[in-house]
C-alpha cells in the first residue's frame, strides 16, 4: 500500500501567494464596518450540520476571504485526502499506518477493506461485546468477589485513554444510568489514586485498565496500585477476573497483568489514541449512558463524517473552522486558540481538544521530513464560561495577542434553576460581541463624561477604557448536549486538525515528540533512586536529583 503523498510546501501554491496579498488589503478591515454595512453577513457566515449551529459572522473575513481560502483547501488536494483517510490510505506515514476511526462509527452493513480484510464485521463485534458487558453489569450479573454486584467502574489510563472517554462520560451525565458510577484514575501522582480509592470498595469496584499499547508507565502503575489495593481490601488472585479488565491492542501484555482473555477488549493500530473514544476505549462511556446512547454518540459522529465528505468546502463546518484556523495562524500571527464552552457538562473538551489539536498538529516536519515553512498547530487553552470571563478573558479583550476563540454553547439547560441559563447565554453571546465590537476612544471618552468627570481625568482614564475589538470568534450553538450532538461536535473537531494537517503538508496521527521525555524518564528514576550514580546528562538536572534525594522521605 502507498505512503501517503502531500503535494508541494503549501507557501509556494498560488492560493498562499493570494491570500497574503489579501491580508495586506485587510489590514484595515473592520467587523463593525462589516456588520453594519452588510445586513446579510451573519446569513452568509454561517451554517448548519448535525444538530450543530455555527456563526463564523464575527471573522476577519469577507467572501473573498472564504473564496481564497477554499481555493487553498483545493490547491493542496483536501478532497482526494479526506478520501484516501477515510478509505484506510497510510496517512499515518511515520508508523506505516492508516487513521480510521471514521470506520469506528460506520453502521453496519459498510465495508472497509485494510490490508485486503473488511475490517467493520471486527467493529461491531466488539461493539457487540461491549453491549454484552454493559448489560450483565447495568443489569447487576456481573458481580464481584462477595457476590454482589457492581456500583463503581475505575478507568485506569491517560491521554486518549481518558480525556474522550472522561469528556463525553461527564458531558452526558444527564443520560447516567442509574447504579454505576465511572471514575477516572490518570496520573501516576499517589494522591489521585488515594483520593479516589479512599470511597471505593474492592468487592463492588471494576478496573478498566485502558491501554491501547499497555505499555504505558503510569496506567501500568496505577493498574499495578488498584491490584495491590484489590489484594489488600481482600480481593483474591482468583477472582482478579470479576475486578480487572483491559481495552488494548497489546493482547499478550494484559494477559500478562493477569487479565483474562475474555475480558480483553480488543484495538487496532489504525485508530489513534486521542480519536479512540469511539472503540472500546469508549467503555467507560458506555457504562455511564448505556449502549443505546453510545450507539447514538457514534451516528451523530458519523453524520459528521458524512458531512465532512460531502458537503461543499464553503458550506462544510469542519473545513470552515479549519482554514479559519489557517487564516488567523498563519496570516495574521495568531499563536493559540481558545475554547471556551458556556455549559457545566461541557467543561473538559478544552481538555480533549488540547490533546486532540496540540498532539496532532504540533509538528515540525512534513509528512515528506522536509522542514515546514509556516507555523503549525497552535496552543489550545480555555475553559469554561462565565468563570474565564472573571479570569483570562481580560487578555483576550486588551492583550497585545490575537487570540481567534470558538464558544460553544447549548440553548436549553438540563437543570434550569430560575433564569441563569438566560444569564449564561446572555454572558456568552456578549463576550463574542465585546471582542468583536471593542470600545473606540470616543465611546470611552463619551461614558466618562457621561459620569461627570473633568475634561483631565476624561483624558487620564480614557486609554484604559479603549477596548481594541475586531477579535475574532466562533459560535456554535445547539439546542441541547445530546449524545447525538455531542459526537457530531467532537468529530467536527476531529475533521478540523486533520483538515489542517493536510494544509500544512504534517502527519496529524503519530506523536514521536513525546516519547523523549519517556526515554529519559528512565534514566532520571535510576538516578533518583540510587540503580545509577553516573552523572546526568546535565547539570540543572543532576541539581534537582540531588534536591530530592536530600529530602525525599517515603
Ligand atoms: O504519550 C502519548 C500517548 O501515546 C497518547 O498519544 C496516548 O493517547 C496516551 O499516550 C496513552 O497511550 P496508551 O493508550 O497506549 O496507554
Amino acid at each position: 500500500m502507498a505512503y501517503y503523498q502531500h503535494p508541494l510546501d503549501v507557501t509556494s501554491l498560488p492560493a498562499w501567494q493570494a491570500l497574503r496579498q489579501h491580508r495586506e488589503a485587510m489590514q484595515d478591515f473592520s467587523m463593525r464596518e462589516a456588520f453594519n454595512s452588510d445586513d446579510k453577513r451573519f446569513n452568509e457566515f454561517s451554517l448548519s450540520s448535525c444538530g450543530l449551529f455555527l456563526d463564523y459572522s464575527k471573522n476577519l473575513i469577507t467572501t473573498e476571504t472564504r473564496d481564497l481560502l477554499v481555493k487553498l483547501a483545493e490547491e493542496v488536494g483536501l478532497k482526494d485526502a479526506i478520501s484516501e483517510m477515510v478509505n484506510g490510505t497510510l496517512v499515518n506515514a511515520s508508523e506505516g499506518r492508516p487513521a480510521l476511526h471514521t470506520a469506528l462509527r460506520r453502521p453496519v452493513g459498510e465495508r472497509l477493506t485494510v490490508n485486503g480484510v473488511n475490517v467493520m464485521p471486527d467493529v461491531h463485534r466488539v461493539l457487540n461485546q461491549m453491549t454484552e458487558l454493559v448489560t450483565r453489569i447495568h443489569n447487576g450479573l456481573w458481580r464481584g468477589y462477595t457476590e454482589k454486584p457492581i456500583t463503581d467502574v475505575v478507568n485506569i489510563g491517560i491521554g486518549g485513554s481518558f480525556l474522550g472517554p472522561q469528556l463525553v462520560s461527564e458531558a452526558l451525565l444527564p443520560y447516567a444510568q442509574r447504579g454505576v458510577r465511572c471514575h477516572y484514575l490518570a496520573n501516576i501522582d499517589g494522591s489521585e489514586f488515594h483520593e479516589l480509592s479512599e470511597g471505593l470498595k474492592a468487592e463492588t469496584t471494576l478496573f478498566i485498565v485502558s491501554s491501547k499499547s499497555f505499555n504505558t508507565l503510569e496506567t501500568l502503575k496505577n493498574a499495578q496500585a488498584a491490584r495491590s489495593w484489590y489484594l489488600a481490601q481482600g480481593g483474591s488472585e482468583g477472582d482478579l477476573y470479576k475486578h480487572f479488565i483491559a481495552v488494548s491492542s497489546n493482547r499478550d501484555a494484559a494477559v500478562a497483568f493477569g487479565i483474562r482473555e475474555e475480558n480483553i477488549f480488543p484495538m487496532w493500530d489504525w485508530v489513534g489514541g486521542r480519536y479512540s473514544l469511539w472503540s472500546a476505549i469508549g467503555l467507560p462511556i458506555a457504562l455511564a449512558i448505556g449502549m443505546a446512547n453510545f450507539k447514538e454518540l457514534l451516528s451523530g459522529a458519523y453524520s459528521m463524517d458524512q458531512h465532512f465528505q460531502t458537503a461543499p468546502f464553503e458550506k462544510n463546518m469542519p473545513v470552515l473552522l479549519a482554514l479559519l484556523g489557517v487564516w488567523y495562524g498563519n496570516f495574521w500571527d495568531a499563536q493559540s486558540h481558545a475554547i471556551l464552552p458556556y455549559d457545566h457538562y461541557l467543561r473538559n473538551i478544552t481538555k480533549h481538544l488540547q490533546q486532540l489539536d496540540m498532539e496532532s498538529n504540533g509538528k515540525s516536519v512534513r509528512q515528506d521530513g522536509s522542514a515546514v515553512t509556516c507555523e503549525t498547530g497552535p496552543v489550545i487553552w480555555g475553559g469554561v464560561g462565565c468563570n474565564g470571563q472573571h479570569a483570562y478573558h481580560q487578555l483576550l479583550h486588551q492583550g497585545t495577542q490575537l487570540i481567534p476563540a470558538d464558544f460553544i454553547v447549548p440553548v436549553v439547560s438540563y437543570n434550569p434553576v430560575a433564569d441563569h441559563h438566560q444569564w449564561l447565554y446572555a454572558n456568552c453571546l456578549s463576550q463574542s460581541q465585546a471582542l468583536m465590537l471593542g470600545k473606540t476612544r470616543d465611546e470611552a471618552e463619551t461614558e466618562l463624561r457621561s459620569k461627570g468627570l473633568p475634561e483631565e481625568e476624561v483624558e487620564r482614564l480614557a486609554p484604559h477604557k479603549v477596548i481594541p475589538g475586531n477579535r475574532p470568534s466562533n459560535t456554535l450553538a445547539m439546542e441541547r448536549i445530546s449524545p447525538r450532538r455531542l459526537g457530531g461536535l467532537v468529530a467536527l473537531y476531529e475533521h478540523k486538525v486533520f483538515v489542517q494537517s493536510v494544509v500544512w503538508g504534517i502527519n496529524a496521527f503519530d506523536q514521536w515528540g513525546v516519547e523523549l521525555g519517556k526515554e529519559l524518564g528512565k534514566g532520571v528514576y535510576q538516578r533518583l533512586t540510587g540503580g545509577n550514580e553516573q552523572p546526568a546528562e546535565d547539570a540543572s538536572t543532576q541539581g534537582l536529583i540531588d534536591y530530592f534525594r536530600a529530602r525525599h522521605r517515603g
